[in-house]
């Protein structure tokens, strides 16, 4: 990957930070469930550790880590969005917080020294060859028995919500053809690139994953022992159709745990 193509990822990042809460899906909500919760609080001796929220955004998770860890690294590589993350945090909790502004392949400083790694839907770079040498990097920053987790958006999740809106289609006895054509209109099926797992949307490149990708790159960065599991949301008005389809299963983003 170029310099000039991160460096472009960077300010459209950081020209989302404004309408963040508007454009993304939020993981945090009272209604989704996050395997993030349990997975943290299971972390023994965390006031003792260092974890590092890596794409921290507007810093939504900075409050509860810096309650409970020790020490608490918020790296982001758009400034815009780290001006957010700051103004969120009490004097007390900013104590706790190191803010730095840089792309999260460059680790070599911290080379060892985390017990905790986070990627909460930052593992985004269109760029496998950046998403690997990035792993590879938190790979390294981690201590022994360090534990990477983290979030990643989800492709397959498309696919489910264009099936489901499609079949809801002809049930309502539209041809095939129109049933299609509203469906892949409403899950924006014009941004995304299901084959090799992109979305396109405003200069903003971002990849969406596979769960076997999630295993497969993790694997090949060294990390020893990889669990998956779901972040499910709620059918309701931030997903197109949703309040008919509260009656399916719902639909997900991909949740790892890593160990080193
Ligand atoms: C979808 S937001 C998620 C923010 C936050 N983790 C959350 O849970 O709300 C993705 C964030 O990752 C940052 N980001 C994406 N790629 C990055 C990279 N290669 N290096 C550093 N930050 C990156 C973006 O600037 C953005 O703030």
């Amino acid at each position: 990957m170029s310099k000039n193509e991160l460096q472009n990822q960077d300010r459209h990042w950081s020209r989302h930070a404004a309408r963040y809460d508007e454009l993304f899906l939020d993981p945090y909500g009272p209604d989704v469930a996050n395997p993030i919760w349990e997975a943290l609080a299971a972390i023994p001796d965390a006031p003792n550790k260092t974890v590092a929220d890596l794409g921290c955004g507007t810093g939504p998770l900075l409050p509860y880590l810096s309650e409970r860890f020790n020490r608490v690294i918020a790296l982001d590589f758009a400034p815009q969005m780290l001006k957010c993350a700051a103004e969120r945090l009490s004097p007390l909790a900013a104590a706790r917080v190191t803010f730095l502004e840089r792309p999260m392949h460059d680790l070599d400083d911290l080379a060892g020294q985390l017990d905790v790694a986070m990627a909460i839907n930052s593992l985004v770079m269109p760029d496998v060859r950046l998403i690997d040498r990035t792993l590879r990097s938190i790979r390294a920053s981690l201590r022994s028995g360090g534990q990477f987790l983290g979030i990643v958006p989800s492709i397959d999740t498309i696919s489910y919500h264009l099936l489901l809106l499609t079949d809801q289609g002809l049930q309502q006895g539209l041809e095939m053809k129109e049933a299609k054509r509203l469906a892949a209109l409403h899950t924006e099926r014009r941004y995304y690139d299901f084959a090799f797992g992109e979305f396109h949307f405003e200069g903003l490149r971002q990849k969406f994953w596979q769960p076997f990708e999630v295993e497969y790159r993790l694997n090949k960065a060294g990390f020893a022992s990889t669990t998956l599991g779901k972040v499910l949301y709620p059918w309701d008005e931030s997903l197109a159709g949703g309040a008919d389809l509260k009656g399916f299963p719902r639909s997900w983003d991909w949740f790892f745990l890593a160990g080193t």
